[in-house]
């Protein structure tokens, strides 16, 4: 995998496919570039697809934690100067929602259009940010199966499940890549959070919402209420997908980013 000096301090890797107008795609917790195959595949024939393993995820080099959204976007900004891009189209699911949202705070120049997949405004509850910290304390103490595990249920929705266990099979395998030390960093970085549904109004560019009707993370009912607060957005709901929308119904989702891709252009 391509790799390119961040900070003058680390390296994050990337995967790219294509040429075209550029859109990069930030993966979710506690993921990695993997995430995104289906869609370096499915859009790379027209669109320039770039997914960057987010720092101490994949292939990039693990750096001190916490993992702030900050700290992501500002590594995702100079990916961008290190590719020579200007602005793109940029794109994240949940966790890589987060990062978008940050990266609209600091680098809002540098946006077409954004993509929120399967993602919330809203920062945690109390008990949520107690509850990744102990998670936190699990991974370095224990290791990361006593994390991951717990998760997988709630990722994918009953249908994928069922229907294709091979999805499921492929996320455990991501996920199992994922080093204590990141998902500790991560946890931390996504429980010190910034609320953003201030941000939500204030969006320029256009938005395509997109994510699972079935996500138990993220539900239906909350991505809806996340695209009512931006002004130029569309929603795309996909009937018996889950959290990982992308992945368990990759032909719908991607048609609707190139939908979206054409718009932006
Ligand atoms: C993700 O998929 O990135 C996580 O579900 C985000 C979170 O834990 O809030």
């Amino acid at each position: 995998m391509p790799k390119v000096e961040i900070h003058g301090q680390s390296s994050l890797a990337y995967r790219e496919r294509g040429d075209g107008p550029p859109v990069v795609l930030v993966h979710g917790f506690p993921f990695s570039s993997a995430l995104w195959e289906p869609q370096l595949v499915g859009l790379s024939d027209r669109f320039r697809v770039i997914a960057p393993d987010l720092r101490g995820f994949g292939e990039s080099d693990l750096a001190d934690g916490p993992y702030g959204m900050d700290v992501h976007a500002d590594d995702l900004a100079a990916l961008l100067d290190a590719l020579g891009l200007e602005r793109v189209v940029l794109g994240g699911l949940s966790m890589g929602g987060y990062v978008a949202f940050e990266f609209v705070r600091r680098h809002r120049d540098r946006l077409r259009g954004l993509i929120l997949a399967d993602t919330r405004a809203e920062p945690d509850t109390a008990e949520g940010r107690a509850n990744r910290r102990r998670m936190a304390r699990t991974a370095l103490e224990e290791g990361t199966d006593p994390v991951i595990e717990p998760m997988v249920p709630k990722l994918l929705s009953p249908e994928t499940r069922e229907a294709r266990p091979e999805v499921e099979e492929r996320l455990l395998e991501i996920m199992r890549s994922a080093r204590p030390e990141a998902i500790a960093a991560a946890l931390e970085g996504m429980a010190g959070r910034a609320d953003s549904r201030d941000l939500l109004p204030r969006i320029e560019v256009p938005t395509l919402v997109i994510g699972g009707a079935d996500d138990a993370i993220t539900p239906a009912a909350d991505l809806r209420a996340m695209a009512e607060a931006i002004p130029d957005v569309r929603l795309e709901l996909l009937a018996g997908a889950g959290h990982v929308s992308n992945l368990e119904a990759p032909e719908r989702f991607n048609a609707a980013v190139r939908d979206f891709l054409d718009e932006v252009r």
